[in-house]
């Protein structure tokens, strides 16, 4: 595919904040280590494909909130066991549990959620489910169909297992410490842009949508807010192969770390079965909230 043929819809990389204001690093307003109402001390946190790129960041995030404890899962020991040493640099008093998963395997999931219940006496704050592949983004004719089905099996039953293992814990999270605990789901500004190629990828992050916004509608009155979040452009072994995608990464894995925990800091449940670009200004959103809510924006519909 000739890469200039490739686009991305603009508004959802500047949607609400304009572009003089799109973000492609961490800046202060969603940085716990400059921002003290950011720090989220007590909180259990489990990231998937928390091993490297986002997730790695997402998790060293969350270190610098200071959180109790932090669940990383992939499917590569060697990169939890550095990431959870570089958690200990910043946060000793973090607790770290690591967790060799594949997530498309029901019974590892299942066999996971047991042990943090056990680890982490029944609480957990936030699940955020990073974890996701992509093959070549060949026309729907030249796709292999195991890579096809492949890309559904980690980026959409990886979530579904994770939130049906999981949502217990969140929802008796919630209700015991009377707070909001939370959905991530990491989707992609693919799931909003229409080029050839995009049939297992881009509809897989686009069902990952809807999924956050039944979830929100099922889970929201239980006291757990579901978001979908666009991580950025960001240069890691997911889209380093994509010579065509390269011209799009222009952000720091830093820049969806500090966004995830300024998501799940305070009380913005206003949020719910949203879909939000880490590239968007965080303080600008806020100050858009009663449209956003108003007109139920950010999300999925049929224009009519
Ligand atoms: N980078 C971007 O520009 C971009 C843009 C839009 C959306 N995203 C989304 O952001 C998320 C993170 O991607 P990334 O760019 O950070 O990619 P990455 O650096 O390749 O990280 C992917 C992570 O997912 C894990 N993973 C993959 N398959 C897994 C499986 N079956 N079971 C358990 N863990 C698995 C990987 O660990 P193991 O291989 O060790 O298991 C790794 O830790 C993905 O959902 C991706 O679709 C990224």
């Amino acid at each position: 595919m000739d890469p200039s043929e490739f686009s991305l819809p603009s508004e959802s990389i500047t949607a609400f904040t304009g572009p003089e204001h799109a973000h492609h690093d961490i800046y202060p307003s969603i940085s716990a280590s400059h921002t003290p109402s950011l720090r989220q001390p007590g909180k259990v946190v489990l990231i998937t494909g928390a091993g490297r790129g986002c997730g790695r960041a997402m998790a060293l995030q969350y270190a610098h909130a200071g959180v109790a404890g932090i669940i990383l899962v992939s499917r590569t020991l060697p990169q939890l066991e550095e990431v959870e040493s570089q958690i200990r640099s910043i946060s000793p008093e973090t607790k770290v549990s690591k967790h060799v998963v594949d997530v498309t395997n029901a019974q590892s999931v299942f066999d996971c959620a047991k042990a943090v219940e056990q680890d982490f006496g029944g609480r957990l704050d936030v699940l955020v489910n990073n974890a996701g592949t992509i093959y070549a983004l060949a026309p729907l004719r030249d796709t292999k169909p195991e890579e096809w089905w492949h890309t559904y099996e980690v980026n959409i039953k990886g979530p579904y297992l994770f939130l049906k293992a999981f949502l217990p814990l969140l929802s008796g999270t919630a209700e015991k410490f009377k707070t909001l605990t939370h959905v991530v789901n990491i989707s992609s500004i693919g799931a909003l842009s229409i080029n050839p190629g995009g049939t297992a990828y881009f509809t897989s992050k686009l069902a990952l949508l809807r999924l956050t916004e039944l979830v929100e509608l099922e889970e929201g009155a239980k006291g757990v807010v579901s978001v979908a979040v666009h991580p950025g452009g960001v240069a890691t072994e997911l889209t380093l192969p994509f010579e065509n995608l390269k011209q799009f990464m222009t952000d720091t894995p830093e820049l969806s770390g500090g966004f995830v925990v300024w998501i799940t800091a305070g009380e913005k449940k206003w949020l719910g079965g949203r879909y939000l670009s880490a590239t968007w200004d965080a303080d600008r959103l806020e100050e858009r909230k009663q449209e956003i809510v108003e007109g139920d924006k950010l999300k999925v519909k049929l224009a009519v």
